[in-house]
């Protein structure tokens, strides 16, 4: 099955088999039968733990994740035979590499199990399935945000992207940063929707492990999705530079925090910028936002210069975790995708349990940074599981790390080389949940 036709991907055998041993079906639905994706849709918001949705908000979601491919596991004996009891979507999506190219990424998401049928083995059967129809089709990598941090690591995946969530006290924050000249000024929200694909799509391949977006995300972010609560208190500013060309959107909202009107919270959801002037410029807006006494932004970068714009870095508290998890499916194509910082030729011996990625691999990095992988046998001069390879593989994690944390067995001098090779000009950031 080649990639391009991932949405027809049938529900893979081996998972169907065993579901079919606990007397549940496995398939792939039609999201353009309502009678199906409806029922689909709320099994999925209740494994959320969100509440029941009107029509109005199915009808949301559908138009805008409708692109994807649905399975779900079904229990015929349930009283609702139509709901399922394990759902997992997925699409195939443009993952950028360090040194700008993009490879194909299986993205998986809403993976749910309803607490009726929990720890039966649902979601390792459907995890299981998503991997080997992806590496069918010839997907390289697989990747996913996760709600929990515990659950993706026996398949594979790892942590290859770290994001920050900040929180700054503007009294004690201060501006000093740059004062770009360009302009300033508040778009509305379709105009946001659009103004916000653009950038994205024009700024995505800038950033190792950022992916591309849908449009459903825009209209999400825009506030404009159908039955969407709270639209209405978003507000965007853009920044243009001389020419009038946008090079930076901020989605904010405000909210007051009691009975001080001095005290509003300042909430950026969003801060996109395809220039340094951009970036300042819109960051300054937030934090000299009269009336504010917070503000608060989610899903930064982990080398975020605000840090280096405020007077007082201890105005700023920064909480860091991971965020984007990548699984290495065919070592290959993905090693070979990326750049290197410099020249090197390192043996790998890479264990996996459900095989994709094991074997020995020959990495070789030209002083140019291209490399070539093939596939040797005898000894290593490191040896890792699948996991950290591919935490280390956009060069925001670094072999040494990994070393110390018993997660990659080398000589110090092999990792310390590793390091050197491996790192990436660009932080890894993903700036997005899926
Ligand atoms: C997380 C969830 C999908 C697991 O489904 P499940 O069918 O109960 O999981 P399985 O029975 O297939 O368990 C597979 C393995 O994962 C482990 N596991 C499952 N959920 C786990 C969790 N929340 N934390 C840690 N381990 C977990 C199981 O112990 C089992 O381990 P093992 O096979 O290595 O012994 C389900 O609990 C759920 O829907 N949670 C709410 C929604 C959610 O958080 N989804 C994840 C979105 S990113």
């Amino acid at each position: 099955m080649p990639a391009h036709d991932w949405k027809n991907a049938p529900a893979d055998r081996t998972s169907t088999d065993t579901l079919s041993a606990a007397g549940l079906e496995y398939r792939v639905i039609d999201t353009s039968d309502a009678e199906t994706f409806h029922p689909y849709l709320q099994a999925e918001m209740r494994g959320f733990l969100a509440g029941e949705q009107s029509d109005e908000q199915l009808g949301g979601i559908r138009d805008g994740l409708a692109f994807r491919r649905f399975a779900g596991v079904y229990d015929p004996a349930a009283l609702e035979p139509t709901q399922p009891v394990g759902t997992v979507n997925s699409w195939v999506t443009d993952m950028t590499m360090p040194g700008g190219r993009v490879i194909p990424m299986w993205a998986i998401s809403g993976v749910t199990v309803a607490p009726t049928h929990r720890r039966k083995g649902i979601a390792r059967a459907m995890l299981e399935g998503e991997l080997r129809t992806a590496a069918a089709a010839g997907v390289p990598i697989a990747g996913l945000t996760v709600s929990e941090a515990t659950i993706y690591g026996r398949f594979g995946f790892s942590p290859a992207t770290y994001a920050s969530d900040w929180s700054i006290e503007t009294k004690r924050a201060v501006w000093v940063g740059p004062r770009p000249d360009g302009r300033l000024d508040f778009i509305d929200r379709e105009r946001l929707r659009e103004q916000l694909a653009e950038l994205h799509g024009r700024i995505r391949t800038a950033r190792p492990g950022e992916i591309e977006a849908w449009p459903g995300l825009w209209l999400r972010m825009s506030g404009l999705a159908p039955g969407q609560e709270g639209g209405g208190k978003l507000r965007a500013v853009r920044y243009a530079d001389s020419a009038g060309t946008t090079r930076g959107i901020a989605v904010y909202r405000l909210s007051d925090e009691g009975s001080d009107f001095t005290k509003h919270e300042l909430d950026l959801h969003y801060l996109l910028s395809e220039t340094d002037d951009a970036y300042a410029a819109l960051w300054r807006f937030a934090l000299e936002h009269d009336l504010v006494s917070i503000v608060k932004s989610p899903l930064r970068s982990v080398d975020e210069p605000v840090r280096w714009m405020i007077a007082d870095q201890r105005g700023a508290t920064v909480e860091t975790s991971e965020h984007g998890w990548l699984r290495i499916l065919d070592v290959p194509t993905v090693l070979t995708a990326r750049t290197y910082a410099r020249g090197g030729s390192f043996t790998l011996r890479i264990t996996d349990a459900l095989g994709f990625a094991a074997g020995t691999w020959r990495l070789t990095v030209t002083e140019g940074g291209q490399a070539e992988v093939s596939a040797v046998e005898g000894p290593a001069d490191a040896a890792m599981s699948v996991n950290a390879l591919s935490s280390m593989l956009l060069g925001g994690v670094r072999p040494t790390t990994l070393r110390t944390a018993g997660l990659a067995d080398a000589e110090a001098d092999v990792a310390a080389s590793l390091d050197a090779v491996f790192a990436s000009r660009e932080t890894p950031y993903l700036s997005l949940w899926y």
